[in-house]
């Protein structure tokens, strides 16, 4: 029978309960107010009394008022049919919902129980099973959806019978096993699970040893991290956090991504609810909204669920896991549920912690992290769940307690800076302060050096060396002037600027430079080329030693150019039959100016041509275009650069570069780069196409 009890006492959403019976911590309860059932969870039991924790706002309730008890934690719901769906917290289905917002007390199921599925049957009568092992498989959408012996389930199993290949809904028996005791048990393609606990279901969690690439190149190169990883991404308000975790989610190479939108902004979801549906994945050519599930508990939805819709995603994440599939679990932000914890700490006037954080916080945070990783399953195969959270820390201050408890759970650091972001500089994530203890792995520097280049982390090493000199470089030149200070002092800042615009910043919302340049998959050495990165870095260390104020007013407007060439080169390629003329000059305006934008740009020019763009196929590849400018000032050209002045970057008029295109039958094929002082003067083509 189960427990039942009496509202004794209310503060805010925290009701204190006297039970008739048994009341477990943790475990789920129903507070009734009329007709409405609010959900609710034990957070403290004292003798008679359980504190609950109600999931809705608790006003009209009053004393006296009836709670059910269940008997259970709070559970997901686990089958197929997950993917693609939207979920609340506590895993209603949001669609299923009425209304603009939801209802107190609404339940939805969050799965399908009138469909059917085809399954295929994967082990046979007399088969010895375990917790985790695959029974069968349904296709659910793109992936092959692993039925399996529930997690809950202890000890071995014998399989008696199974089902044979055809079509049923998920909740038909699909297998029976025997215990060891002999007693029988039906299996039907749903488990429940305790979303507070981690799934165990595998023989091994090993070191990681791959790297998850997450197309965002600061990341990717600099800082990888790795398949089965931890990292956050702590940044100011409006440092680009949320968009970081967006593109991410479009471009990382995973088979299934859980974004937890945990106490942000309802807009934000949304973009994904509207954007997504219509992208496809790169990896597979499916709409990306197949591959994703969203967790969302935003600003406006109860407070205390916040806490449940982290573990809710993880366990989400940890059930695709056990069928051997790359997950990667998204959660912006985890200070909101910090913020939560703190709430409830509060009200249940516990010995507060730092900024009245509840002690035991790092305790929670590492917990939680801990249940990311690369997993060995039963059946040899590997599966991973990599996490990615962002931390909101109020004013910026990487000292608060979020921060800290989470920098010593998670391997990864991407510190948003203020400065980045308000010179935008995008992703605003700092080469410096940012880090990968995964870079430090044998296991990852040797999966580095087959997969790229031998010595590849000791040319990323190299690279953030070229940065720190940089950034040393330009606090002198502020602090002593332009003049103040050595010629080398310019030029190790210009060269550090190079790294930071050819590879570091990337415009989230441009097509090209989002979604068509991740860096790992394009950095592979060809037969005659090194891979990007490293040629990049070779040719810095390599450049010749800048001798006159000239050259380096030169590095500076080329490195002023290079967004507004990526632009120029994909303009020209969405319009084929652009006139061309011989004038380069003409050419640029005339290419610029059908979109209603003004010709010549400054250094966040990227990306302003995408207004107005539709169907674009680029052909002239950003990157290449880049390391093409930087190939010309290893070289030492064009010499007719050296009047250049405070002329506006690709407007040849006073002298300097010029951008024209190389025609077949009357298309542009490649982008070319002329020095327009010298019409005969050397050419440099980049190739088009990729
Ligand atoms: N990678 C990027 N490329 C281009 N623009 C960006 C990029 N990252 C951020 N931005 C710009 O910065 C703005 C703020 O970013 P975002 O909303 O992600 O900040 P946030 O850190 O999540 O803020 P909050 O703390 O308020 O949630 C974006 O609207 C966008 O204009
Ligand atoms: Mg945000």
């Amino acid at each position: 029978m189960k427990t039942t009890g009496t509202v004794s006492g209310i503060i805010a959403n925290i009701v204190i309960v006297r039970a008739d019976g048994p009341v477990s911590q943790n475990e789920i309860c129903y507070v009734i107010l009329g007709e409405t059932r609010m959900m609710a969870e034990v957070i403290k039991v004292i003798g008679q009394d359980a504190y609950v924790q109600v999931f809705d706002s608790t006003r009209g309730l009053k004393a006296g008022d009836r709670v059910e008890f269940e008997g259970h934690m709070l559970e997901a719901t686990l089958a197929p049919g997950i993917l693609s769906r939207n979920y609340d917290g506590l895993q209603n289905d949001l669609e299923k919902m009425d209304g603009l917002f939801i209802e107190r007390g609404s339940h939805t199921e969050p799965l399908d129980f009138e469909k059917l599925w085809e399954f295929t049957p994967l082990v046979e009568a007399g088969e010895r099973v375990t917790a985790g092992s695959w029974l069968g498989e349904v296709p659910e959408l793109w992936i092959s959806h692993k039925i399996m012996l529930p997690f809950a389930m202890e000890g071995d199993y014998v399989v008696k019978s199974v089902v044979a290949k055809g079509e049923y809904k998920i909740d038909e028996v699909i297998a029976v096993v025997a215990d060891t005791q002999g007693a029988e048990h039906a299996i039907t393609m749903v488990q429940k699970w305790p979303v507070k606990q981690a799934i165990k279901a595998y023989v091994e969690k090993p070191r990681p040893f791959r790297v998850m690439e997450t197309g965002v190149r600061a990341i990717d190169t600099f800082n990888p991290i790795a398949e089965g990883g931890t990292g956050f991404i702590p940044g100011p308000f409006g440092a680009g956090k949320t968009v970081l975790q967006h593109a991410i989610s479009k471009q990382a190479d995973a088979d299934v991504i859980i974004f937890v939108a945990c106490g942000e902004r309802a807009n934000e979801v949304v973009e994904i609810f509207a954007e997504f549906p219509h992208l496809t994945d790169p990896r597979t050519g499916h709409s990306l909204m197949e591959r994703t599930t969203i967790i969302c508990n935003t600003s406006n939805m109860p407070v205390a669920a916040r806490e449940a819709s982290v573990y809710t995603g993880m366990t989400l994440g940890e059930y695709y896991r056990a069928m051997g599939l790359k997950v990667l679990i998204l959660a912006d932000s985890t200070s909101r549920w910090a913020q939560a914890l703190r709430e409830m700490s509060n009200r249940l006037e516990e010995l507060p912690g730092q900024d009245a954080f509840p002690m035991d916080l790092p305790a929670i945070i590492s917990n939680f992290y801990s249940r990311a990783g690369l997993v060995k399953l039963g059946n040899g195969q590997m599966g991973s769940v990599t996490f990615l959270g962002t931390v909101s820390p109020a004013g910026g201050n990487l000292k608060e307690p979020v921060t800290e408890s989470t920098k010593k759970a998670a391997r990864c650091f991407y510190a948003l800076s203020q400065g980045r972001a308000d010179s935008k500089r995008y992703p605003a994530i700092d080469p410096l302060d940012s880090y990968s203890k995964y870079l430090e792995y044998p296991e990852i520097c040797e999966y580095f050096d087959q997969r790229i280049e031998p010595g590849w982390v000791d040319a990323v090493y190299r690279g953030k060396t070229l940065v720190q000199r940089g950034k040393e470089a330009a606090e002198q030149i502020n602090i002593l002037g332009d003049d103040g200070v050595p010629v080398e002092y310019h030029e190790r800042f210009w060269k550090s600027e190079l790294i930071d615009f050819v590879f570091l910043q990337q415009d989230a919302f441009d097509d090209t430079d989002a979604n068509r340049c991740p860096f790992l998959k394009n950095m592979l050495p060809t037969s005659e080329k090194p891979p990007i990165v490293v040629a990049v870095i070779d040719l810095i260390e390599t450049l010749p030693a800048i001798e006159e104020d000239d050259d380096i007013r030169k590095f500076r407007v080329f490195l002023r150019c290079f967004p507004l060439l990526s632009d120029i080169g994909e303009t020209i390629s969405s319009q084929p039959n652009l006139p061309l003329s011989d004038d380069p000059l003409e050419q640029v305006d005339q290419s610029v100016q059908p979109l209603g934008l003004v010709p010549g740009h400054d250094s966040s020019g990227m990306g302003k041509l995408r207004q107005g763009q539709e169907g674009v196929v680029p052909t002239i590849h950003p990157i290449e275009v880049n390391i093409f400018w930087a190939e010309i000032l290893s070289d030492g050209r064009p010499d007719g650069a050296q009047d250049c002045g405070s002329a506006r970057p690709g407007r040849p008029d006073n002298g300097e570069m010029g951008a024209v295109f190389d025609v077949e039958d009357g298309h542009p094929t490649a982008l070319l780069l002329r020095n327009v002082c010298q019409p005969d003067g050397d050419r440099h083509m980049v190739p088009g196409g990729r």
